[in-house]
């Protein structure tokens, strides 16, 4: 979907892990209400004044992919932000720098011959496109944020890689790389979320903060990253979008 955003229902807002979203939750407040399905919490409330409905996926596809299909079937959302940290593939990401997906890829995904490498059986495609419109206003706001607070962090709109692997070994990330030479980033549930969107209508964007560079450094970096940072990035910037977002 492209243009303009339309006046909103209820935005769904996801994340992989509490980190990644613990101070959206806590300004969401305890007028939220929380339904528990499927051993995940939805927790309905307003954030900047506008009715969100938050809940954390846990790591990998088919825990993404399920937290999705519920959250779209059971809760009236009409569009949806991923939100959370990812390792950087592309030689020039730092940490700290945002990813913001213009596309997502399931780099694990591998039918051939049957299909083509990376295509979704029977979907003909490749790729989930961002809705252009949500993805155009987290870039916005993922640069106003930064300017304040990045202390020279880059912005970075494209390719985002996701599968059911914590890369740390620069082997693996070479091949990444070599068959998705224009990746940004790499993490594990991105695609997951867009093909479940694509699947239902609903427009969707991924926002990516770099916590490690997918390398052998990655789960030290990832974990102090998530710790001290990722939860600042994430409500930071969602906050600047919840604002923008027409009421
Ligand atoms: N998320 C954050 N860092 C990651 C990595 N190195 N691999 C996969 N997912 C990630």
């Amino acid at each position: 979907m492209t243009g303009a955003i339309p006046s909103m229902a209820t935005l769904g807002i996801l994340a992989a892990l509490p980190d990644e979203i613990r101070d959206l939750l806590y300004e969401m407040g305890p007028a939220a209400s929380t339904r528990r399905i499927g051993m995940r919490d939805y927790h309905h409330g307003v954030l900047y004044g506008r009715p969100c409905v938050l809940a954390l996926t846990r790591i990998g596809k088919v825990a993404a992919a399920a937290t999705t299909a519920t959250l779209l079937r059971e809760f009236d959302v009409d569009r949806v932000v991923f939100t959370g940290v990812a390792g950087g593939l592309d030689a020039r990401l730092r940490v700290g720098d945002v990813v913001v997906g213009s596309a997502l890829v399931q780099h694990d995904l591998d039918a051939s011959p049957l299909f083509p490498r990376h295509e979704v059986p029977l979907l003909q495609t490749s790729r989930f496109p961002a809705d252009e419109a949500l993805a155009g206003l987290l870039h916005r706001c993922a640069g106003e944020f930064l300017a304040q607070h990045g202390g020279g962090a880059a912005l970075h709109r494209g390719l985002i890689a996701t599968g059911d692997r914590f890369v740390h070994e620069a082997g693996f990330a070479r091949e990444l790389r070599e068959a998705l030479p224009e990746a940004l980033c790499v993490e594990m549930e991105g695609a997951a979320v867009a093909q479940v969107c694509h699947e239902f209508g609903v427009p969707c964007a991924v926002l990516r903060t770099i916590s490690d560079c997918a390398d052998q450094d990655a789960p030290v970096d990832f974990a102090t990253f998530l710790r001290e940072v990722a939860s600042v990035y994430s409500a930071g910037i969602l906050r600047r979008f919840l604002a923008a977002l027409p009421a």
